[in-house]
């Protein structure tokens, strides 16, 4: 954050001081990062006191002034140096990104963190900063790792760690630029409608990315039109002269252009682009390569991410970067360094013993089960080899959580395209409906006995795989977050002891 005075940062928030004299406010500068968790605050910081399903923040006030915080952010005095603000009911009306928040004293800390972040981010633009937000419904934190990794070269560059994307999130992002930072990357996601204005309002991206419209959430927000309108409001927000990229292979994206008065690029996987991927061929372990042009340039790109979805990805993150003055070949050799950073997000082992563990067991959605289960497949298959060595293939499959009314057909779908990909085992893992749904999607498209199963939990699934798995296989594990199949994951890639290839340290990655 620019360093401000308590009494500056009170004024931004609308706030009243409560244990702190207006004196020694307008004197005391907070120095250090802004932090919802008090382990994390450190010299010179400021605290916000959110309630929390276990914990109420307001309770550790004082030990994050103990730690070294200036000041926190409080609903009501906390007995140490605050900023107090009005207890308000959350701003739209419905629950808003806390669960625990009856007293609305939640919802005005985060009103008062919008605020701050907005003062801030208007000063650092004025100073030179470029914001560039990213939206869609899948894809949005690989993405915001791609443009991290494209913009490093070009300057000191600020982006959120994991999937900071919501009301509290996204603003402690923007208040982790400084006068120093050149690009500060925002992950914008959306459960309501206005949810994307409202973060676009506290920081004004001058570079919009829109990648995809499908169905995640689609439980929250009953139709495909309604989330294509959501997204949609960062192409709105974008004012001129920004621009604003558009996946144009997405028709519901492409038709964003109709709806925003700043400039247009259109990135494809066909030459109907205004930045293009020439034909994409996949390598072993489904890692794209394709020809990136722009104009009249172009470069050869191979990524070091996985899975063919990543293509749209990649591209949206080399027109970022192009926008911003890099050259193509430049976006090349960034795009080819640039691995999985976040956790989970086709996160590929090969173990000692030729068994291939891919963890993208953070995030499932049908379009992103799709895109695993492809993955799965191809690398199964030995790649474009016809004389491939046809490794067996498991997908280790868990609940696609907020689904709504289309759980059961959409968890059935996804049951019948893994017999479809001619996904050698599938391992469904739970007890709910969609999941037998699932389980029987697959049944009755045509697996029988020991090829689809359904499974209590992660631990029978872990049992099973252990007593069947043959060396040179090849195991997919996703499922929602919720689903907790990621430690069913670890535990599958640390059987074996000694890993021969890691796609990924996972040491920037963050909860
Ligand atoms: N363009 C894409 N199309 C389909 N699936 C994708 C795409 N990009 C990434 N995925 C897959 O979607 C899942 C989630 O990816 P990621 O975390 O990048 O998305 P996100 O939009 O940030 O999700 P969230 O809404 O949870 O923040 C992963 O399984 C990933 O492999
Ligand atoms: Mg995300």
């Amino acid at each position: 954050m620019i360093d401000l005075t308590i009494a500056e940062i009170a004024e931004i928030v609308g706030g009243t001081l409560s244990d702190i004299s207006p004196e020694r406010a307008a004197t005391t500068r907070v120095t250090g990062t802004v932090e919802f968790d008090s382990r994390a605050v450190g010299p010179g910081g400021l605290f916000l006191a959110l309630p929390g399903a276990r914990a109420d923040g307001h309770d550790h006030a004082a030990a994050a002034v103990s730690a070294g915080a200036a000041v926190v952010l409080a609903a009501r005095p906390v007995g140490v140096p605050a900023i107090v603000v009005t207890p308000r009911a959350a701003v739209d009306g419905r629950a808003g990104v806390l669960e625990h928040d009856a007293d609305g004293s939640g919802a005005a800390v985060l009103a008062g963190l919008a605020r701050l972040a907005r003062a801030v981010a208007a000063e650092l633009v004025a100073g030179g900063l470029t914001i560039i937000g990213i939206t869609g419904s899948s894809g949005k934190t690989s993405t915001k790792d791609l443009v991290a990794a494209v913009l490093a070269p070009l300057g000191e560059v600020v982006a959120p760690p994991g999937s900071f994307n919501n009301e509290l999130g996204h603003p402690w992002t923007v208040l982790r630029a400084t006068r120093a930072t050149d690009y500060l990357v925002l992950e914008m996601s959306a459960r309501h409608p206005g949810n994307i204005a409202a973060l676009a309002e506290i920081a004004t991206p001058s570079i919009g990315v829109v990648l995809n419209v499908g169905t995640a959430h689609l439980g929250e927000f009953g139709s495909r039109e309604a989330i294509a309108r959501t997204k949609s409001e960062l192409a709105q927000a974008v004012p001129p002269p920004g621009v604003v990229i558009l996946n144009a292979d997405d028709p519901a994206v492409a038709a964003m252009a109709a709806v925003t008065s700043a400039r247009v690029v259109r990135v494809s996987r066909t030459s109907d682009g205004d930045i293009w991927a020439g034909p994409v061929t996949l390598d072993e372990l489904a890692r794209p390569q394709f020809t990136l042009h722009a104009g009249a340039t172009a470069a050869e790109v191979r990524l070091g991410v996985f899975g063919d979805h990543q293509v749209s990805n990649a591209l949206c993150a080399g027109a970022v970067a192009l926008e911003c003055g890099a050259g193509v070949e430049q976006v090349a050799a960034a795009l080819a360094g640039a691995g999985p950073v976040s956790r989970r997000r086709m996160h590929v082992t090969t173990r000692a013993d030729g068994v291939t563990v891919i963890d993208d067991a953070y995030n499932a959605n049908p379009d992103s089960m799709r895109a695993g289960l492809q993955a799965l497949a191809w690398i199964a298959r030995g790649g474009a080899d016809p004389a491939g060595e046809n490794r067996r293939s498991w997908a280790v499959l868990g609940e696609m959580a907020e689904l709504g009314e289309d759980a059961i057909s959409e968890h059935d779908r996804i049951g019948r395209l893994a017999v479809r990909l001619d996904v050698s085992r599938l391992v469904v893992v739970g007890t709910g409906r969609p999941m037998s749904a699932m389980h029987q999607g697959a049944v009755m498209e045509g697996s029988w006995g020991s090829e689809a199963v359904n499974v209590a939990d992660r631990d029978a699934a872990l049992a099973l795989l252990r007593a069947e798995l043959r060396p040179g296989d090849v195991v997919l594990v996703k499922a929602s977050n919720s689903a907790g199949l990621g430690a069913l994951a670890d535990a599958l890639a640390a059987d074996s002891a000694d890993e021969v290839a890691d796609s990924a340290d996972e040491g920037a990655a963050r909860p």
